[in-house]
């Protein structure tokens, strides 16, 4: 045990890592807390820290009948989504941040929020919180450190990760870590920044609470830094769910698939095959994020780095996810979700009816009928993936899973049909960088617009976007078996605004016939955009509600529709410049000659 030499701070240090010493005596002389404590995951340090935050009024406890082990966290009404327009990459030169994001440069960065962290844990208590993102011992593993004075961050973090000793382990005297520093600050959003370092593998992150700013591990390392690390070490860090599709004769399919935040990944990854499937099985590997590289055997092996679920609750009910109301039946922490007088939770859209009273997500009283939600509609819930009765038996293996199919899907109200599937892997690369998707709660900003989002990375690519094409462009290369790639979209909307297509378990439907085209059993249809299902052998549609008109209208493609799609397209390469990629550019010429126009 080495103590740290900082004056005036207490606390013992649980290793000997001279960079870690260093660094932490240092963010806590420029923090000032007024002490530190190292966590170490452990079930003692967690009950302790939850009575301490029931005690400030961080956590409500919820009723121990209803949701054992389960706490409500109402954050800032300021403070309850990601905050693109405040997140950085700051990197020497602007160019290799790219047009997509905003930049800073890293000197001017550190500088003015060293003045905003400076003294910000006066009187507060510096957690740190050593981590792991992926299963230990893992080859893929990367261990981060955040320094937190928020327990709220330690408390989630303790779910989302292996955190705590497992890490220090990991990391052992003389690892490389991921640098994270959070302070909650003012909470003032004058005063907000998340700023990434990659050249440093530095996050600094102050003046918010909010999940996707703060649990550093997630959105910041295991993308933003992992994307770019990804770039330099030659792997993918994708925004992607990882699912295992077994089917009655045993055989289990890998797939990956890239949604925008609230577009359905934890849906998807947790799906349960409708009754005409039975005897087939959906397996969570991860809901969220996927980090890819090739195998030894050429094919494209992936890992979740994560080891909870950082879910949207709204919409979530026994029908929609029933593994996900199972996820948070205990040792669950609530974000910004409403309660029942008997102190259980409520959002809209879950099972039963309205109850005619609530308390809502800010802490006021709410009545039925109301015209204001009583959930916020990007409340959160953060539960264990052991909770997950879907969870995949290879969730935490060392060398992840295979993938076979990997799925691009964005939320259109039109356009882009239900499923089809690439000719091949630059067309399929295409297919990704193109991707729009209308914009929803997940961060803030308005609600309903398409906007360009390619791979569903717009917000968490940690590099140039146009250098981030290329990469999946040259992976080729290396990938000897690549996977098959799909497009999907499930939210096309009939005239009345209604979404056209059943969704959730239904998916099942498109997921077989993906896992049919990936072993080659099914024979297709070949259009402008790509392949897809065939009228005869093509989706299961046994027993599903859908009228052959309403399934007519939901793989539909509209030429005068991909004439717009295409000007946008247009838009997204020309803001790369030079380093839009030829081969995608050349892909769109391709499209619009067989749209002929
Ligand atoms: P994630 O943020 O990408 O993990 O998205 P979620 O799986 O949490 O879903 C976000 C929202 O989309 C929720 O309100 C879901 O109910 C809704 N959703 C998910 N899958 C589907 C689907 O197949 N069809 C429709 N219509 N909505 C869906
Ligand atoms: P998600 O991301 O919506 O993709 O689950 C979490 C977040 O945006 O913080
Ligand atoms: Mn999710």
């Amino acid at each position: 045990m080495a103590s740290l030499q900082t004056p005036g701070i207490q606390g013992s240090a649980p290793t000997k890592n001279p960079e870690l010493l260093a660094w932490v005596a240092k963010m806590s002389q420029l923090t000032q807390p007024e002490r530190i404590v190292w966590c170490d995951g452990s079930a003692e340090e967690k009950q302790r820290l939850t009575e301490q935050a029931v005690d400030e009024g961080i956590l409500i406890p919820l009723n121990p009948q209803k949701r054992p082990g389960c706490y409500l966290h109402r954050s800032n009404p300021n403070d309850v989504a990601r905050v693109e327009h405040l997140t950085f990459i700051c990197t020497t030169n602007k160019e290799d941040a790219g047009p997509t994001n905003n930049w800073m440069e890293p000197e001017a960065a550190y500088t003015k929020l060293t003045h905003l962290f400076s003294g910000s844990m006066k009187g507060r208590t510096l957690y740190v919180v050593p981590y792991i993102m992926g299963p230990p011992g893992s080859p893929f593993a990367k261990v981060g450190v955040e320094l937190t004075d928020s327990i709220y961050v330690v408390l989630n973090m303790r779910i989302m990760t292996r955190m705590g000793r497992a890490a220090l382990e990991m990391l052992g005297d003389s690892g490389e870590f991921n640098r994270g520093l959070h302070s909650t600050g003012d909470l003032n959003p004058e005063r907000r920044y998340i700023c990434h370092f990659p050249q440093d593998n530095t996050i600094w992150s102050f003046g918010s609470g909010y999940g996707g700013n703060v649990l550093l591990g997630k959105k910041c390392l295991a993308l933003r830094i992992g994307s770019y690390l990804g770039q330099h070490e030659g792997w993918l860090a994708e925004h992607m769910l990882i699912l295992g599709v077994t089917s009655p004769r045993g055989e289990t399919t890998y797939v990956a698939a890239a949604f925008p935040s609230a577009c359905g990944k934890t849906n998807f990854a947790m799906m349960i095959p409708p009754k005409e499937y039975a005897g087939w099985k959906v397996e969570t590997v991860g809901d969220d994020i996927a980090w890819m590289r090739v195998g030894p055997d050429g094919r494209l092996w992936a890992i979740n780095p994560e080891a909870g679920y950082f879910g949207v609750a709204p919409g979530t009910n026994t029908k929609s996810n029933p593994n996900a109301m199972a996820s948070v039946s205990r040792d669950t922490l609530f974000t910004n979700v409403a309660m029942t007088p008997d102190g259980d939770v409520w959002w809209e859209g879950m099972d039963g009816e309205v109850p005619e009273e609530l308390t809502d997500w800010q802490g006021r009283p709410w009545k039925r009928g109301s015209p204001e939600k009583a959930a916020h509609p990007n409340s959160r819930f953060t539960a264990p993936m052991q909770n997950n009765p879907a969870l995949s038996p290879k969730a935490s293996d060392p060398m992840g899973v295979p993938i076979s199919a990997i799925i691009f899907g964005g939320r259109r109200s039109n356009t882009v049909p239900l499923v089809l599937q690439a000719f091949n892997w630059t067309h399929g690369v295409f297919l990704g960088a193109t991707m729009g998707s209308e914009t929803t709660a997940a961060a803030t900003g308005k609600v309903g617009v398409v906007r360009r989002d390619p791979m569903a990375m717009l917000p968490f690519c940690g590099y140039h976007m146009g250098d981030y094409l290329q990469h999946w462009l040259d992976m080729q290369k290396s990938i000897a078996h690549p996977p098959k790639i799909f497009q999907v979209n499930w939210f096309r909307q009939d005239k009345s605004g209604k979404f056209i297509w059943p969704g959730f378990g239904d998916n099942m439907r498109v997921l077989e016939w993906i896992v049919n085209r990936v072993h080659g059993r099914v024979p297709t249809e070949e259009t402008l955009l790509g392949w897809v299902p065939r009228s005869d052998q093509g989706l299961n549609t046994q027993g599903l509600d859908l009228s052959k008109e309403a399934l007519a209208d939901v793989t539909s493609i509209k030429t005068d529709e991909w004439k717009t799609e295409l000007k946008n397209q247009e838009t997204f390469f020309e803001s790369l410049g030079h380093k839009a990629p030829e081969a995608l550019t050349l892909q769109r010429k391709l499209l619009i000659s067989r749209l002929g126009s």
